[in-house]
């Protein structure tokens, strides 16, 4: 789909989703996402200030919705509510919770304490990646089961969710991969993060710039599984990049071991104008060779 039908698309979709909650008590009869549990957290953060108007549900995922909502300063955020009751968040989360020492001691029976830590971690996730110059949501707040992040618009829209990249693709796909090459460095060797669940499911595209979204899955680079969740990362935005753009994409070894190579240089970098991080005076893609030609890696 092109990003033009896409505008009028989103456009009506949202304003039939639209609503407005003056008692915050209502959302339990508008949407079953709104528990007590959850209400007493959204009150909490409306008291700090944080969220200061809830609008509408705009997207629902397996184990979390996102809700556009308005700051105590008027901008627009998103809500990432998670939901507290399924089974399937614990079967679906319980390998990344394995072997990470933050999780010790949260018994997997308790599940919204598991909840609360997952939304913490995403959190913490966002503030690393944020911080280590990635375009990500900016983080916000977090309380109980519920992450605040910028709202990601179309075209800065409040309330239109940017859509995904495999649904609307970047006009220049070259520069584009290239963007998605250069913060999964700047997460690695910056932020020491790997998202691990990378792919154009979790990639948005905002018209003028793509956002990655979605870190509650990122590992820490000293986690055990680090390296074969950061090739699994690459090969599915090369995949994605050479399949469904034809893009000319690095070798996905080559680009791990260059990653790999380059946090281990006891070197300060530098950044060029472009934003590539400059290692042992090199950048990131003057280390790596092509799918389609042979070198060592
Ligand atoms: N900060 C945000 N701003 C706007 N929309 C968002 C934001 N974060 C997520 N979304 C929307 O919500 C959907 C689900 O969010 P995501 O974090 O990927 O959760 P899930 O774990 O359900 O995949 C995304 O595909 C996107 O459409
Ligand atoms: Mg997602």
């Amino acid at each position: 789909m092109d990003l033009r039908d896409i505008d009028e698309v989103l456009r009506r979709r949202v304003d039939s989703r639209r609503f407005r909650i003056k008692d915050i008590d209502q959302l339990k009869t508008v949407d079953d996402v709104f528990n007590q549990y959850t209400i007493d957290a959204l009150r909490e953060l409306m008291n700090r200030g944080i969220v200061e108007e809830v609008y509408g549900p705009v997207a629902q995922g397996k184990e979390a919705k996102v809700v556009w909502a308005r700051s105590g300063s008027g901008e627009d955020i998103a809500l990432k509510i998670f939901y507290t009751t399924t089974a399937q968040f614990i079967r679906g989360r319980y390998k990344y919770l394995l072997g990470d020492p933050r999780f010790t001691g949260v018994k997997v029976s308790n599940t919204r304490k598991l909840v609360e830590y997952w939304c913490r971690k995403e959190y913490g996730n966002l503030v690393r990646a944020f911080e280590a110059g990635v375009r990500v949501p900016r983080p916000i707040a977090f309380n109980r089961n519920i992450l605040v992040m910028e709202f990601i618009g179309y075209k800065g829209q409040g309330g239109v969710p940017a859509p995904l990249i495999k649904d609307a693709p970047p006009d220049d796909p070259e520069e584009a991969y290239l963007t998605i090459v250069k913060y999964i460095e700047r997460a690695f060797i910056i932020g020491k993060i790997i998202h691990a669940d990378l792919s154009e499911f979790n990639i948005v595209n905002t018209g003028d710039e793509l956002v990655i979204i979605d870190w509650g899955s990122a590992v820490k680079s000293n986690h055990p599984n680090a390296v074969e969740f950061l090739l699994r990362d690459i090969e599915n935005v090369n995949r994605y990049f050479s399949k469904e753009l034809g893009v000319r994409v690095f070798n996905s070894k080559a680009l791990l071991n260059a990653l790999l190579r380059r946090s281990d240089s006891k070197d300060n970098f530098e950044v060029d104008n472009e934003g590539w991080l400059i290692i042992n005076g090199k950048r990131l893609i003057d280390e790596v060779h092509h799918d389609d030609e042979g070198g060592a890696s």
